[in-house]
């Protein structure tokens, strides 16, 4: 066994006491009542940085939450990677359904379980694990790392931008490097090459001016509740197709060729959906389950509210109902005009006799690169590596939304290589990352920087 994978192996205990001490910061980006905790861990992380070895670390001020940003540069002549991960997590509601506490990491049964243990703490120790091993087996990285850790992911990536473009220069870089998404298998690895956009929303339908007896007014006078249950079923027909107008327009339609591959990627659909715990699959009428969940736009309430939902009953008439809606889209298809369709959309459909305002909350474009790409070819060799198959190369349908202004700033191949499986509860209660996952993670990152410096990767 060479120096550094022997490295890795007799430091896998103290690689997740450090992930561990990450996990415990609540860095909800999403809860105002956590701004406090999301900068605690942003400097919990420089000083981390520092420790390491990195020869720059520092919390980067910007509108909303802070950037992390770490550099180390010994290696000249040789690649850079921008290195871009979250230290931002999804909130923890509902806290009941949490079998232990969310900020408490425990390890049990071969599982690290903690909010941000996969999504996407866990990954982003993963490179700070392969960064401190070689520094300490050889004292330099094979190629130099500049570490873009945000606040804001999930939260839409609002303010990064900004900061992106005011330092453009200090961020010059030869690979974009992502570990924020998923395997296919617990030993089958994968290369991402596309991402979903997305657009999310709030309708807001406001009838009476305030809650009335449903005996007294009840038939004479709109109910928002009502209006709001007619406007989203207007959103998509029985088939499963959207009906905003112009929604399909630009979707690229896959070829044949396409398709036939994708259809052999193995993909376990009963597996997939029994994790789901739906009683059957329902989608879009023409397309698989694997090309629902990456290739085609969707649409779906994230959340509904309005009138007495209390125990018992109460007889009322509720003056205010309203919905989150989120669309992911698709290459190419454009957010900012999708967004506006949507709009005009869901105000034809609103029926007389109340008010319908729609907002925007964000949105991100669709995500896709190709595949063909020497950096590309560099991740496959470090997959091989570090699993006993080849990676998959595969379509995903979250989101990230610096991918595609990635793009806009930098234009350069990206490598998105994730460690994440489909029952790590993600966004849910128990999330957790498989101790598997996070150790061939971290060997899948080493071998990558090794790769990155080999001349074939040039
Ligand atoms: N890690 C996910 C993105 C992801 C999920 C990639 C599943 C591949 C498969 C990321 O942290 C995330 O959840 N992003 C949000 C972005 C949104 C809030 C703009 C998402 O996709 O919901
Ligand atoms: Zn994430």
């Amino acid at each position: 066994m060479d120096p550094l994978t022997q490295y890795l192996e007799q430091h896998q205990e103290h690689f997740l006491r450090q992930l561990q001490d990450t996990l415990r910061i609540p860095s909800v980006s999403a809860q105002p009542q956590h701004k406090g905790d999301v900068r605690a861990c942003a400097e919990h992380l420089v000083q981390h940085l520092t420790r390491i070895g990195l020869t720059r670390a520092e919390v980067v001020d910007t509108a909303g939450h802070p950037v992390v940003y770490g550099e180390w540069l010994g290696a000249p002549g040789a690649p850079t990677a921008l290195i871009y991960g979250h230290y931002d997590v999804q909130p923890v509601e509902p806290l009941e359904l949490w079998k232990t506490p969310p900020f408490e990491p425990v390890i049990a049964d071969g599982k690290l379980i903690a909010r941000g243990a996969a999504d996407d703490k866990g990954q982003v120790h993963m490179h700070l694990a392969a960064i401190e091993a070689h520094l300490a087996v050889n004292g330099r990285l094979p190629i130099n790392v500049k570490l873009v850790i945000e606040g804001e992911e999930e939260v839409g990536s609002e303010h990064l931008e900004q900061f992106l473009r005011s330092r453009r220069a200090g961020l010059d870089a030869d690979v974009i490097v992502v570990s924020d998404t998923s395997m296919l298998g617990p030993d089958q690895p994968a290369l991402t090459i596309a991402l979903r956009g997305i657009v999310y929303t709030q309708i807001e339908v406001t009838g009476p001016a305030r809650d009335l007896h449903s005996g007294q007014f009840g038939g004479a006078v709109q109910n928002p509740a009502n209006a709001l249950a007619t406007i989203i079923a207007g959103l998509k027909d029985a088939d499963g197709r959207i009906t905003v107008p112009g929604m399909y327009d630009r979707v690229r339609e896959l070829s044949a060729a396409d398709r036939a591959s994708m259809a052999g990627i193995p993909f376990d659909e009963r597996d997939f959906l029994h994790e789901s715990g739906a009683p059957e699959a329902f989608g879009e009428k023409g397309y698989s389950t694997l090309e629902r969940i990456s290739v085609r736009p969707t649409l779906d309430v994230n959340g509904i509210w309005g009138g007495y939902i209390g125990e018992g009953s109460k007889t009322v008439l509720p003056s205010f109902a309203a919905a989150k809606v989120s669309m992911r889209l698709v290459p190419d298809q454009d957010p900012e005009q999708i967004f506006q369709a949507f709009r005009d959309h869901v105000l034809r459909l609103a029926p007389p006799g109340v008010t319908v305002k729609v907002g925007d909350h964000h949105n991100a474009a669709p995500f896709l690169t190709s595949p063909d790409h020497p950096m590309i070819r560099a991740a496959e060799r470090a997959l091989k590596r570090a699993w006993p198959k080849p990676p998959a190369m595969l379509r995903e349908g979250g989101s990230i939304p610096v991918m595609a202004t990635f793009q806009k700033t930098h234009g350069l191949p990206s490598i998105l290589m994730g460690f994440g499986l489909h029952d790590d509860q993600v966004h849910a209660p128990n999330e957790k990352f498989s101790l598997s996952s996070f150790h061939g993670g971290t060997r899948s990152c080493a071998y990558l920087y090794e790769e990155l410096a080999r001349p074939a990767a040039g």
